[in-house]
């Protein structure tokens, strides 16, 4: 076990160990190898530094109350993984050479996987780049996938406490038809001016709106948007939107606790009647709301009255990180325990 004060971690990047990488060169994938570097050499016209080649994925392992070691829906990370590397034309990465990626980066790495009870846990981020030389703009021939960990805090400094966002139509993460639906760099390269500036005023993060019509809720920065109302979960349903896995295990977890669950367009004007709000993604976990200010209009809505997490935001946070952390029955068989 490393020396590191795991309680307040933050979501930031701590060296560790090991990485792993796996090379796609004339027509095939390599043995996954073992590197403690933390460079890539690479050419200089390589597509992923040009041409946005680029996608990555983000999953947690956990340490849980009875020692073991889980992984959460590596399989999803895994296919959407491979839609986002079809989108951009890359070549996908075969299900085992992910898997067994994932298990061997985490067991080369396990001193950093943070104990149990301090609430933090192992960021896993495979990251998968185009590697060939190009100068006309076509998909290289050659790529890399790496995985690195690194152990990880909340991502918003708040933890499970209310934040206060943002909402912008004057930035785009993502075009209607463009690849907001997949997890590549380019979206978040766009994401940055709103979100920077979005710090600078004083919140968590920007939630943009639909690109297309302005009318809808999109995007909630680094994570999907969920309201709470008359027993409802509702989510948007957006091709803009990256599907998220913590969304997507929270709408069955939602069904799970009486809730029903809608998947559907938000009007902006919406936010006016929820009870409860929140962000969800592997890094927010849930961040509940607090307040949306609309920059255009500045119009203010007051999602949490008492500044605390709603009574289902937290019913569904301590289910979901009951099953991560092997405290709860995984009854949807959503965890692998990884040998280490
Ligand atoms: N939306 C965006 C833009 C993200 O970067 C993420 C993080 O991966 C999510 C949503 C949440 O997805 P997931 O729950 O699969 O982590
Ligand atoms: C995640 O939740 O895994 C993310 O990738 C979000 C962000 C850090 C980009």
């Amino acid at each position: 076990m490393k020396n590191i004060d795991w309680k307040n971690l933050s979501f930031g990047y701590v060296k560790t160990d090991y990485n792993v990488r796996c090379y796609y060169r004339n027509g095939e994938w390599g043995k996954i190898e073992t590197s403690s570097s933390e460079h890539i050499p690479m050419h200089m016209a390589a597509t992923c530094l040009h041409y946005g080649q680029e996608a990555f994925e983000g999953m947690k392992a956990y340490r849980g109350k009875d020692g073991q070691v889980r992984l959460f829906r590596w399989e999803e990370n895994c296919k959407r993984l491979e839609r986002s590397a079809e989108a951009i034309m890359m070549q996908p990465v075969p299900m085992e050479i992910f898997r067994d990626a994932c298990f061997k980066v985490i067991a080369l790495n396990k001193d950093y996987i943070p104990p149990y009870g301090t609430g933090g846990s192992l960021y896993i981020r495979p990251l998968l780049i185009g590697t060939g030389a190009k100068v006309g703009v076509s998909p290289a021939d050659e790529y890399l996938f790496i995985i690195f960990v690194t152990p990880v805090g909340p991502y918003f400094k708040e933890g499970f406490k209310p934040v206060k966002m943002q909402l912008a139509r004057d930035y785009d993460r993502a075009a209607p038809l463009g690849t907001g639906h997949v997890k590549v760099g380019g979206n978040y390269a766009a994401s940055l001016r709103a979100g920077v500036r979005a710090h600078k005023e004083g919140y968590a993060a920007t939630i943009f709106a639909d690109a297309k019509t302005k009318q809808y809720i999109d995007e909630a920065g680094p994570a999907n948007f969920f309201g709470i109302k008359n027993g409802k979960y509702i989510t948007p349903d957006s091709h803009t939107i990256l599907p998220s896995i913590t969304n997507m295990s929270l709408r069955e977890l939602a069904k799970d606790v009486g809730l029903v669950v809608e998947n559907r367009n938000i009007p902006i004007e919406e936010l006016a009647t929820f009870e409860e709000a929140g962000a969800c993604g592997t890094a927010a976990v849930i961040s509940p709301i607090e307040v949306i200010h609309d920059r255009e209009t500045g119009k203010v809505y007051q999602i949490s009255k008492n500044g605390e997490p709603g009574p289902w935001s937290q019913k569904l946070y301590n289910y979901l990180t009951g099953i991560q952390f092997g405290e709860v029955e995984d009854k949807f068989n959503w965890c692998t325990v990884v040998p280490c």
